[in-house]
């Protein structure tokens, strides 16, 4: 089934010029990029962003880091895309991450984590909207 998904290289990976590593990895994987742009989120953006991790101990941290510099946010289509995109990020943790993933070649930290990509079709749905209208979502 084809799905799309929101992915975000963070403000780590984009100061540290890794945009087109990250992007390079999704395109040899067969995935499309179908919408794309840079943006800075505020404080109370990535707060929104996060919201379900509102009652979690990292929420005030995350939403600082996530609102310190640049992001490139993405749309991502293909079959079965919300999973194999989490496969090819890694988890979360990129100590517990598996070799040849993304978060275990670059990331620095559970929160310094390089990307993030939904978790659901439900999250997907949510964390698309958030970012991009249908107008800005390109298809073939
Ligand atoms: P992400 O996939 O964007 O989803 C939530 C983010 O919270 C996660 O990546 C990390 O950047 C951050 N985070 C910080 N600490 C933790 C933690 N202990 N467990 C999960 N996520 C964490």
């Amino acid at each position: 089934m084809i799905e799309r998904t929101l992915a975000i290289i963070k403000p780590d990976a984009v100061s540290r010029n890794l945009i087109g590593t990250v992007i390079q990895r999704i395109e040899k994987e067969e995935i499309k990029i179908v919408a794309m742009k840079m943006i800075r989120m505020t404080k109370e953006q990535a707060k929104g962003f996060y919201y379900v991790h509102k009652d979690k101990p990292f929420y005030e941290s995350l939403t600082d880091f996530m609102s310190s510099g640049p992001c490139v946010v993405m749309v991502l289509e293909g079959e079965n895309v919300i999973e194999r995109y989490r496969k090819l990020m890694g988890a979360t943790d990129y100590k517990k991450a598996e070799p040849g993933t993304i978060r275990k070649e670059f990331a620095t930290d559970i929160e310094k984590n390089v990307v993030h990509g939904s978790d659901s079709k439900e999250s997907a749905e949510f964390e698309i909207k958030y970012f991009f209208s249908e107008l800005e979502i390109v298809g073939k």
